[in-house]
């Protein structure tokens, strides 16, 4: 069973041009598929689309066999809620809320099932622990994006949807982070990532590579040497 399947998803903002020009893809449940690309190949936008935030111009997106455009709004917030997993560029954290509370929150919507000594294991696991107090404002940009890392890890997803979620972290961060979003597809989670770093993008089972709202490579089991020069190769190209 195809965790989401994309098919031939043009998008546009207003009167731009194309950002996505055709893009299809299936992406098998329980697999890490990371998204490569120069910056404004339409990466984000492509994630953006998969996990309904962007409702694309045309073209269809399935989850689970599921369109999404046939879905209501309540179903889809719910979904987002509940089943998919978000790590974004701009983390999201509420900032009335210490960092145990921000990741404690999913959980609050689904009925306050989360311990808070589950959440507290969570920031544990991305070097965050003794952090619970704080409030987004007395965290770091890297430690802000641990957080939301935390919530993301701490309640099983179906989806973990990721935007360049080592952005902003040094190597030994990003080290951490990456061993606990890559033990994600063997709790049985499937990832997309979309990543300028060839040695977090080699972990992915596939490499899916974006030029100009096109997909111009789809590969498995590249080296990060590889990755980076198919990148270099893609950022050299005239648009
Ligand atoms: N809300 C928006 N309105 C208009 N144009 C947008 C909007 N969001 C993105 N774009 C444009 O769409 C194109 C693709 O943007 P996108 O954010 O998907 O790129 P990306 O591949 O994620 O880049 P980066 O690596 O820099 O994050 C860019 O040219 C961008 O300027
Ligand atoms: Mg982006």
């Amino acid at each position: 069973m195809h965790a989401l399947s994309v098919h031939d998803l043009h998008h546009q903002f207003g009167r731009t041009p194309e950002v996505l020009r055709g893009v299809t893809m299936e992406i098998e449940a329980g697999t890490m598929t990371a998204i490569m690309g120069p910056s404004g190949s339409g990466k984000s936008t492509l994630l953006n689309c998969m996990s309904g935030l962007v409702r694309p111009t045309s073209g269809r997106i399935l989850y689970r066999g599921e369109d999404l455009a046939q879905l209501s709004q309540r179903r889809l917030d719910r979904l987002r809620r509940t089943s998919w997993g978000f790590i974004f560029q701009s983390y999201n954290l509420i900032d009335a809320l210490t960092a145990l509370d921000n990741v404690l929150l999913p959980a609050l919507f689904e009925g306050n099932r989360m311990t808070d000594a589950v959440a507290s294991e969570a920031l544990l696991r991305v070097g965050l622990s003794g952090f619970e107090r704080r409030y987004p404002d007395q965290l770091s940009g890297g430690q802000r994006q641990r957080v939301a890392i935390a919530r993301a890890l701490a309640t099983r997803r179906d989806i973990v949807f990721a935007d360049e979620p080592t952005g902003a972290l040094d190597s030994t961060s990003r080290k951490e982070v990456m061993q606990n979003v890559h033990a994600l597809p063997a709790m049985g989670s499937t990832v997309v990532l979309v990543t300028h770093d060839p040695t977090v993008a080699v972990a992915a089972a596939r490499v899916v590579f974006l030029y100009d709202g096109r997909i111009v490579g789809d590969e498995s089991g590249l080296s990060s040497r590889q990755i980076s020069e198919r990148l270099v190769d893609l950022e050299a190209r005239p648009c």
